[in-house]
């Protein structure tokens, strides 16, 4: 794959393709820090292969360090808790994304009023083998190129409105399931995936409508075929954790959720989102 020059010059690293998409940077005298990286050029393969991991670099000492080094990347998107999410089952979670639940596909940001370009996760401590827990991201403009016109028809009529209310929003957004990406123009898809019925285990379901379909079998149609081709393996990367692992993804152009994993194991992530440059006025924003 064609890499920047700046990397591919540094003998202590080891660049490997992912599949289907993304690109890993292993560095080959486990323990430097990820900080000795040129930012450009690892900026540079996020938007190109949409995904990048960094292995065996040395970890981040806290949140603090993690949200410094987010700063070289752009500017950190700044929520009540600060910069870092900090990413933990808990005890009785008033929502799903601190459960151990299936996190639905979704789009960072969606709800607030700038979306992020990169998300960049740090895991402290990886859930632990066959436990889950991955994290998944599909390759949406991926799933377009490979969509046949007609069912790139019927999504391309189809609008979401989502409805949210958590500890740190109570929005409306309002979005095409297909648009474009900011930046380049190139097709991408912004989406929800709608989870089961209320009666499950899943906390604090969000409120989802789609319009301009034909009637019933028109909108099952659209949930059918959206959710074949977002977890089509040629589409979908399920990032398996290992503690010290970095992810830097292009959340203009990936949707991502989790698999369930064990409740109880120790799966440890941290999250920074970066706003791009200039940042993006969320165009879905309602309330
Ligand atoms: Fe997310």
């Amino acid at each position: 794959m064609p890499v920047d020059h700046d990397l591919l010059g540094d003998r202590r690293l080891r660049i490997t393709a992912l599949e289907p998409f993304g690109v890993a940077v292993h560095a080959l005298d486990r323990g430097r820090p990820p900080t000795g990286l040129p930012v450009a050029p690892l900026r540079a393969l996020v938007r190109e292969h949409r995904l990048l991991l960094l292995r065996d670099f040395a970890a981040f000492a806290g949140p603090a360090e993690l949200s410094a080094y987010a700063e070289r990347w752009g500017e950190p998107a700044v929520w009540p808790f600060g910069t870092v999410l900090e990413l933990v089952q808990q005890q009785d979670p008033a929502d799903h994304i601190f459960d151990h639940t299936h996190m639905p596909m979704h789009w960072d940001g969606m709800y607030r009023e700038h979306i992020p370009e990169f998300q960049i996760f740090q895991c402290v401590h990886a859930p632990g083998e066959d436990n889950g827990g991955e994290t998944t991201f599909s390759d949406t403009a991926a799933v377009l190129a490979d969509a046949d016109p007609a069912t790139r028809a019927l999504w391309s009529r189809a609008t979401g409105t989502y409805h949210r209310k958590m500890e740190y929003y109570d929005s409306t957004t309002v979005s095409p399931v297909v648009t474009a990406h900011p930046v380049h123009g190139t097709p991408v898809i912004r989406y929800n995936e709608p989870t089961a019925e209320a009666g499950d285990d899943f906390v604090n379901h969000p409120d989802l409508e789609f319009s301009g379909l034909a009637d019933e079998s028109e909108l099952a149609e659209l949930h059918r075929g959206l959710r074949a081709a977002l977890y089509d393996p040629a589409h979908l990367y399920a990032h398996s954790w290992r503690t010290g692992d970095l992810v830097v993804t292009d959340n203009y152009t990936l949707l991502h959720g989790r698999n369930a994993f064990t409740s109880g194991a120790p799966r440890h992530l941290r999250r920074v989102q970066v706003l791009g440059d200039p940042p993006l006025t969320n165009p879905g924003l309602v309330r």
